[in-house]
């Protein structure tokens, strides 16, 4: 089967990732970001978060070290898709930020050579990939020797909704069987950590975090949407797991819970940190 990205380019799904930000998406990896990095954001979408990394970047080295002649560090984001590089590169130009380059390349051929970076960065791009094992390779090829590699990915068995209903139920099924079907993992968040050994990664640390949908409908309207675009797409109905009917009622239940007043709706987020040698 080949790997496919299930959530898609529409203008919701883009606006849906930049929404994030360094600070409420990659607080885990922060830490480790000094002064001078040369720092790598594999599947940088719309690039919200890899332009925080550039702008942090910018802070840390400060006017006392530049006048030491350090340059404040750069970030390079990469993504396969050309319309996601277009926009992080106009956020770039309009936010004025001069330190972030955007490039449109595939995680499992980086067009670097071998030990350029300092830290590789990579959020929510794992769930997607049939082959995370030879990504993470490709990203331990271009670290620098002691280099630091931060992933961040959702893990699926860990939504939080209420009041849940059958056909609601049913929703969230359908959306990980679509990412299942395109040869992704919607519980890769839990493997990051074996991923990384497996990799050969060292001094590998992991946590994870929580994140609430405000409004309920960023995260309902998304995923209302990708269940209607599959049936021209993914062929849901032709593959028997579901019919017309069913997929109207699933994006309706999903519609349903963001107009209830009780309605909540989180998900979990897993995190790990590893470095390339001891
Ligand atoms: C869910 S979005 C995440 C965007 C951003 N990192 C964020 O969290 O807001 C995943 C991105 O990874 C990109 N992607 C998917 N497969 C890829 C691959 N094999 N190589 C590079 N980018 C890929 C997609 O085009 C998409 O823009």
């Amino acid at each position: 089967m080949p790997e496919k990205y299930t959530p898609g380019y529409s203008s919701n799904a883009t606006n849906f990732m930049a929404n994030r930000s360094v600070d409420t998406h990659a607080a885990f990896f922060t830490p480790y970001i000094l002064p001078g990095m040369k720092l790598l954001d594999c599947g940088c979408g719309p690039g919200t978060i890899t332009l925080g990394l550039a702008r942090m970047l910018e802070k840390l080295s400060g006017v006392e070290s530049r006048s030491e002649g350090l340059a404040p560090g750069t970030v390079i984001g990469i993504d396969r898709e050309a319309s996601q590089i277009r926009i992080a590169a106009e956020n770039a130009l309009t936010q004025a930020v001069s330190n972030a380059n955007f490039l449109e390349a595939n995680i499992y051929a980086l067009p670097f050579s071998d030990d350029s970076f300092d830290a590789v960065f990579s959020h929510a791009l794992f769930e997607h990939l049939q082959e995370p094992v030879k990504a993470l390779r490709e990203l331990w090829r271009v670290l620098k020797p002691g280099g630091i590699v931060g992933l961040r990915s959702p893990d699926w068995g860990g939504f939080l909704i209420a009041p849940t209903t059958p056909e609601l139920d049913k929703a969230l099924s359908y959306c990980k069987w679509l990412q299942q079907q395109n040869s992704g993992n919607p519980y890769v968040g839990r493997e990051l950590r074996a991923l990384l050994r497996q990799a050969g990664f060292t001094n590998i640390k992991a946590s994870a975090s929580c994140e609430y949908y405000e409004p309920l409908s960023l995260a309902t309207e998304y995923l209302a949407l990708i269940i209607e675009a599959s049936e021209k797409v993914d062929q849901g109905v032709e593959k028997g797991w579901t019919d017309e009917q069913s997929l109207k009622a699933m994006s309706r239940a999903l519609r349903e819970l963001s107009q209830h007043p009780d309605g909540f709706f989180a998900t979990a987020w897993c995190e790990v940190v590893g470095r390339k040698g001891d």
